[in-house]
């Protein structure tokens, strides 16, 4: 979690002062459209949209990129059910995917699941961890799918070089509150490609025929509204200039923590697409009891357990309910979907064998260091690392 402090206040007081709320009202000297500047700068993309929330910035690159009525979207098992949600808010279908160790979409499974109707894969990169982009971008470029990545949970964390978030053709981040940058809620849509960013643009302002969103031709069309305030950008703003550092100080504790299981038995770190740089840590145990033990030592969390992130979670989902039976997306598709959670033991073997490590950026190093003699004694106490010795 981000810190908030003094510099956000400074420029919440600044917009409250000025009285000028409306994201248009200044134009480019606006906080919005700042943080739009300087984010797409960081991210190493040509454009950034901010909307209201990662759910929406996901809708909107969707709607963008031409998915809807019939096509099926790639979504991995697990991940926030956002995720497989957006695809039917633009009246598509969520097919599920396997993920591999690495704790992201399963690239072979994202080949055995495509068929006719495959618009869209979205690789979702979970817990700071990083998908493997090269394969994912290569399978879409195969077989003519979009790319729509979903960077919500690792904001600043790179592959190979490039920000996640980046690689995609039209791709969303989340600023909730539990993100790497926060301004409560929000969220952004990053895209290389112009016309993306135009329809993208269009789709999340109803006003867009009068604000001159429109470009290259598009047609105008009706949408909802994701549009934030400058109280958001603001926010934004000042969160930025925190991002690094706070990616710093992952980086440093994930090479601390690293080391303590580097020899131990039973117990290996999960494999990670650009490890030199990772910001995310998760290990993986040889035997589920010992991930169950594991789990309740401070700072580890057994990924079965975050059932809000598994899919045999997502009641919604599994009941193929929409808001209006008459619109509902699963009646548009060409074949029947199932969602059957045998067809997903790999993912549930990996997610009861797997724990999550917190970094703890946010605490000063002597006490993660204090954390990781703490692991290391658990370790050393119980060689081949029984559940019991853990307990
Ligand atoms: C992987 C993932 N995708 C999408 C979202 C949706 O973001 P928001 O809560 O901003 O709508 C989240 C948020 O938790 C997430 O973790």
């Amino acid at each position: 979690m981000p810190r908030v402090g003094f510099k956000e206040l400074f420029r919440l007081g600044h917009v409250v002062a000025d009285g000028q709320l409306l994201r248009y009202a200044k134009g480019d000297r606006g906080y919005t459209s700042r943080f739009e500047n300087a984010f797409a700068e960081t991210m190493g993309v040509e454009h950034v949209l901010t909307v209201n929330s990662g759910t929406n910035a996901l809708v909107a690159a969707l709607a963008a990129a031409g998915i809807g009525p019939g096509d099926e979207v790639l979504v991995p098992a697990y991940t926030w059910v956002s995720t497989a949600i957006a695809p039917m808010a633009v009246g598509a279908v969520p097919v599920l995917v396997n993920i591999d160790e690495s704790l992201t979409i399963d690239p072979e499974d994202i080949e055995r699941n495509i068929t006719p109707q495959t618009k869209a894969i979205m690789p979702v990169h979970m817990l700071n961890l990083v998908c493997d982009m090269d394969r994912i971008m290569q399978i879409a470029r195969a077989h003519d799918l979009k790319v729509i990545e979903d960077a919500c949970q690792a904001i600043g964390a790179t592959y190979k070089g490039r920000r996640v978030g980046s690689i995609g053709d039209i791709n969303a981040v989340s600023f909730n509150h539990y993100k790497n940058m926060t301004s409560g809620e929000g969220g952004a849509v990053l895209t290389n490609d112009d016309r993306l960013f135009t329809r993208a643009r269009m789709f999340h302002d109803p006003g867009n025929f009068i604000r001159g969103h429109e470009r290259n031709n598009e047609p105008l069309f009706s949408c909802l509204n994701m549009r934030v305030s400058e109280l958001t950008g603001a926010m934004l703003d000042a969160q930025l200039a925190r991002l690094e550092p706070l990616l710093t100080r992952l980086r440093r504790r994930h090479r601390m923590m690293a080391e303590v299981f580097e020899d131990a038995p039973g117990v290996r770190l999960s494999p990670h697409h650009d490890p030199e740089n990772a910001v995310g840590m998760a290990v993986m145990f040889d035997r589920e009891a010992d991930a169950r033990a594991f789990g309740q030592l401070r700072g580890f969390e057994r990924l079965i357990e975050t059932d809000r992130h598994v899919f045999t979670n997502w009641e919604v989902i599994f009941s193929k309910r929409w808001f209006d039976p008459r619109m509902n997306p699963y009646q548009w598709a060409k074949r029947d979907i199932e969602y059957r959670v045998e067809d997903f033991e790999k993912t549930l073997d990996i997610l009861r064998r797997t724990c999550r490590v917190a970094l703890g950026a946010q605490y000063p190093l002597p006490i993660m260091k204090f954390r990781r003699r703490a692991v290391a004694r658990a370790l050393q106490r119980a060689p081949g690392i029984s559940g019991k010795a853990l307990a």
